[in-house]
């Protein structure tokens, strides 16, 4: 029986980031090389900059995947517009910006792919980070299209998701399972639980699943760990590989 969320399969390969492993992650092509690689599902992360816009980034700081330095969170919208987000990687692609969350929802219609905004709040930012990028997902939505699946390992941000949409799908993040999974999980009337492949064990799987949750584990990027997710029955994987996995999830 496939997952599915308002009638719509999930699909097992859920592409994290866009991808990470054949293009830089959370940028436009990373989006691209995910559909395709037949991801019907994507993964972003999803912050503020100093002006309160949400855009793609993983971390808190510039440093790791654009050419610029420091705190995305003292940046304007406009500081970032000479960011390069590319050139980093390797192989390079040059050229490649910070997508704004607004762009990113535009290319995952133009191409038909269904998203997993993660909201990614820096220190202290919760709350307003939540806020600003539901504003800008409830504005952009158009009604007739299927929702998106809001998640975060923040139980605020959640609980501010819950209250803006409460209609759409959301995933509780876990780095690991403690001891009030479950309780938060349905504080928030979460519709999965997305949990870290370190350490986790069938038991925890069958826990998550027998409650009627589920069960999406990031980041599976090697086929080692993917094949012990599929043995665990897991409903669907983040990877930043896609092209590698089809073997063992077609
Ligand atoms: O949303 C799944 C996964 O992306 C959570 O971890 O640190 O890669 O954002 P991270
Ligand atoms: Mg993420």
């Amino acid at each position: 029986m496939p997952t599915t969320i308002f009638n719509s399969p999930i699909g097992p390969l859920i592409g994290h980031r866009g991808v990470t492993e054949s293009a830089p992650e959370n940028t436009l092509v990373a989006i691209e090389k995910a559909a395709e690689y037949g991801c019907k599902w994507v993964e972003i992360d999803a912050q503020l900059t100093k002006d309160l816009i949400p855009v793609l980034m993983h971390d808190d700081d510039l440093d790791r995947t654009t050419s610029a330095k420091g705190r995305l969170a003292d940046k304007y919208l406009r500081d970032l517009a000479l960011v390069d987000a590319g050139a980093w990687y390797d192989p390079p692609h040059p050229g490649q910006k910070i997508p704004t969350l607004r762009e990113c929802l535009r290319l995952c219609f133009e191409l038909d792919l269904r998203i997993n905004v993660e909201i990614k709040p820096t220190e202290g930012l919760d709350e307003i980070t939540a806020e600003k990028v539901m504003e800008t997902l409830i504005d952009f939505w158009p009604e007739d299209k299927a929702p998106p699946l809001i998640s975060s390992f923040s139980r605020s941000a959640m609980k501010i998701a819950q209250a803006a949409a409460p209609e759409w799908p959301r995933g509780m993040l876990y780095h690991g399972l403690d001891e009030d999974w479950l309780a938060f999980a349905k504080e928030v009337d979460a519709w999965s639980l997305h949990v870290w492949d370190e350490g986790l064990t069938q038991e925890q799987v069958t826990a998550m699943q027998s409650e009627g949750y589920p069960v999406l584990v990031y980041s599976v990027d090697d086929l080692k760990t993917s094949q012990r997710m599929k043995d665990f029955g897991v409903d669907a994987i983040f990877t930043g590989a896609p092209e590698i996995m089809g073997g063992i999830w077609s």
